[in-house]
């Protein structure tokens, strides 16, 4: 038997020994921060110049692509922090854009600080008019998604300086740019649907509230939030900033690999969350409250659940294995919105189903509780959102935490062109017959 060592230096202890069974050699493969290198395993090999040993992973279960200092979750505990700060305290305390500050400088900002970005991303608010042209250049019914994702895919074209992507200050700019235009984009994308004239920026309003007005502004000359809507929306931007490698983080990172700018990287994001396993459950928890129609309807959904019919919507995350904290902070949330639009009547109907789920020995003992989707849609609907626009409001926040991921790729000497391996199950070597024989 012979041993390899993988790397060297390795402490007794934290490492993995492997045999490889087909040759009886041993190879020592360091755990570094509780992983290994996939490049170790492939230097297991039974032939020189045969390929080593690979990973099969589909969907990234198991498999760390980057280190990562932004957003930390611990499914089993329910904990949600970005740059260290719990989710329950930026949601309490902060604001939607210090969050997105503290997330793309990895610190809270001064007072100054403060001032400067606030500035900077109110003065970015306004986009090209060829861009509304672009939008506007759309179907009537065109999904909004579909109009935010090739909106901020355009606007790479007005700002070519975005290629710059190692000079510092030009990536600073864009990512002013993207966080302050997003919610023009996406009011604009929602005003499209109903035909109605697209609103400008106020510049005088805070971030949620300028959304707001380009929203829902009509012919009064200012328009005013209610401002325990505006605080319920910030609240919920705080709550969709980031969330590590989901699906729409990795198409950002695995896009920006390739030293696209950054606003093609984000559009691949944007098209990511658009998919309905990503962005599209809490419009899937409306459609289930209403087919289930009565609080007294719920023991009977919950028995076909159980049967294995379908699936209750909103419960249940890859990840978290507890109650998603985020579920419960927008549970409270909704109080606020329906003590000023009136109680959504599906509430009664989501409440009892998750009293009886939470008791229930089918969800308690695989570990299924209410994820974010399960109250959000509740929410937005109460804000007159039509399901559609749903996405939209996840990805105005979402664009923070994309941007933060693709920084840190960018800065990352240890990250290369994302090109994952592949395990090929065809044919090899056929000899090609040409049509007219194939077809005789
Ligand atoms: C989010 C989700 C895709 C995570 O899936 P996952 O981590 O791959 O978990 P699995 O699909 O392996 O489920 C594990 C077990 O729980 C069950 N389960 C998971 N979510 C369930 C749900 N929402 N309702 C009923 N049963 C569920 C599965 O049937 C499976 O049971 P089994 O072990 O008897 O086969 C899944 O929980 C789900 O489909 N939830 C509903 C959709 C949703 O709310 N998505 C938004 C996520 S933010």
């Amino acid at each position: 038997m012979s041993q390899d060592t993988a790397s060297a230096g390795t402490a007794a202890g934290s490492s993995l020994t492997v045999r490889d069974n087909r040759t009886g050699t041993e190879y020592e493969i360091p755990i570094t921060d509780g992983a290994i290198r996939a490049s170790d395993l492939g230097k297991i090999k039974t032939e020189g110049d045969e390929p080593g040993v690979a990973v099969y992973d589909p969907g990234f279960t198991n498999t760390a692509s980057c280190r990562s200092a932004v957003t930390y979750i611990d499914g089993d505990k329910g904990i949600l922090e970005y740059r260290g700060y719990p989710i329950e305290q930026l949601a309490e305390k902060s604001n939607f854009l210090e969050v997105a500050y503290l997330l793309i400088h990895g610190e809270l900002p001064t007072k100054n600080e403060y001032e400067t970005w606030q500035h900077e991303i109110t003065f970015h608010t306004f986009v090209h008019e060829n861009v509304k042209d672009l939008m506007q250049a759309f179907r009537y019914d065109a999904h909004p998604m579909g109009m935010l994702l090739s909106g901020v895919g355009g606007l790479s074209t007005f700002y070519p300086e975005a290629r710059n992507i190692f000079d510092t200050e030009a990536r600073h700019l864009q990512i002013v740019r993207m966080i302050a235009k997003m919610p023009t984009l996406g009011a604009w994308a929602f005003r499209h649907a109903q035909g109605k004239p697209y609103i400008y920026p106020d510049n005088e309003l805070g971030y949620a509230e300028n959304f707001l007005a380009m929203l829902f502004k009509m012919s009064e000359p200012k328009f005013v939030a209610d401002e325990r809507l505006v605080k319920a929306l910030e609240v919920l931007f705080i709550l969709h900033a980031d969330h590590e490698q989901n699906c729409s983080a990795n198409a950002v990172r695995s896009v920006g690999s390739s030293q696209v700018d950054p606003y093609s990287a984000v559009s691949a994001g944007i098209a990511a969350l658009y998919g309905p396993l990503h962005g599209g459950a809490n419009e899937a928890v409306l459609r289930m409250l209403r087919r289930i129609g009565s609080k007294d309807k719920v023991p009977e959904f919950i028995e076909g659940v159980k049967e294995g019919k379908e699936r209750l919507m909103g419960f249940g995350h890859r990840v978290y294995k507890n109650y998603d904290p985020r579920a419960t902070i927008i549970k409270k949330a909704c109080d606020d919105v329906f003590a000023v639009t009136g109680v959504n009547p599906l509430l009664e109907i989501a409440v009892e189903l998750e009293k009886i789920a939470l008791e229930d020995e089918y969800f308690v003992s695989r570990k299924l509780y209410p994820n974010v989707d399960f109250y959000s849609g509740l929410i937005y609907e109460a804000l007159q959102f039509p399901p559609e626009m749903f996405t939209v409001l996840f990805a105005i926040p979402r664009t923070a935490g994309w941007l933060a991921q693709w920084l840190e790729l960018v800065d990352d000497k240890d990250q290369k062109i994302a090109r994952p391996k592949q395990i090929y199950t065809g044919d090899r070597t056929l000899d090609f017959t040409p049509r007219e024989q194939r077809w005789a």
